[in-house]
């Protein structure tokens, strides 16, 4: 099958117009038909019995929902929360931690720039420091970054953030590696992983981060 086949086949499943080319499944993903049609499905379930799906069908089917994520991403059902979005999930965690003056927020200066100003409205309110420690491309290892990144851990370091893909330059960084140390050294590790889902195989339980976001509507198509 040539290229062209595979596009126009890939085409035929989506709603898109037809004479662009749609590449940035990374800020909005665009939704294939088949998800499109079980989900106006849904709508018109609520529709027939409003009262009825939310009042009494809604919670149990919130669980269901939540139980074919967990299969799919190995998580226990338990620990997973379905939120608005990454940026949503991010700030329901950030802004829940006890941060005192002088604690310190270790990431990287490849953020993005949503979580960027959560971290630094944070720091500002609270009095701890934002640490951006830079992280010059090209990359080479990932020893080459666990590296540079440890290199800003001081005995002050609460909370290491960071992306798991990045959004200025769709790297994919050693997470796992940097929740393990965060972990030994009783830092609390918070993964933004906005971008993996539906893109690389995730399995955050592997990662081992205190928390992880990730975004169904972008790479999963949903
Ligand atoms: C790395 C990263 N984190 C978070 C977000 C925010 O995603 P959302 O708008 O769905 O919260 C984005 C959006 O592109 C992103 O690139």
């Amino acid at each position: 099958m040539s290229f062209t086949d595979h596009t126009s086949l890939f085409k035929e499943l989506f709603l898109l117009d037809p004479e662009i080319v749609f590449l940035n499944h990374g800020s909005f993903g665009a939704t294939p038909r088949p998800v499109f049609d079980a989900y106006q499905n849904w709508q018109r379930e609520l529709e027939r019995q409003p009262v009825e799906f939310l009042g009494r069908r809604f919670n149990n089917l919130m669980r269901d929902a939540r139980a074919a994520l967990a299969a799919y991403v190995h998580a226990d059902a338990a620990d997973l929360i379905y939120a608005p979005n990454a940026t949503t999930a991010l700030n329901i965690v950030a802004r829940s931690l006890r941060l005192n003056p002088g604690d310190e927020i270790l990431t990287t200066d490849h953020e993005y720039g949503a979580l960027d100003r959560t971290w630094r409205f944070i720091a500002r309110k609270t009095g701890a420091v934002y640490r951006a420690q830079p992280i010059p491309v090209p990359i080479t290892t990932p020893e080459d970054f666990v590296a540079r990144l440890w290199a800003g851990v001081t005995p002050r370091t609460r909370v290491v953030f960071l992306s798991h893909i990045t959004s200025p330059t769709a790297l994919i960084f050693p997470v796992a590696e940097i929740c393990r140390r965060a972990r030994a050294a009783g830092i609390i590790s918070i993964v933004d992983g906005a971008h993996t889902i539906g893109q690389i195989p995730l399995n955050p339980e592997e990662i081992g981060a205190d928390f992880y976001a990730s975004n169904l509507h972008k790479w999963l198509f949903s």
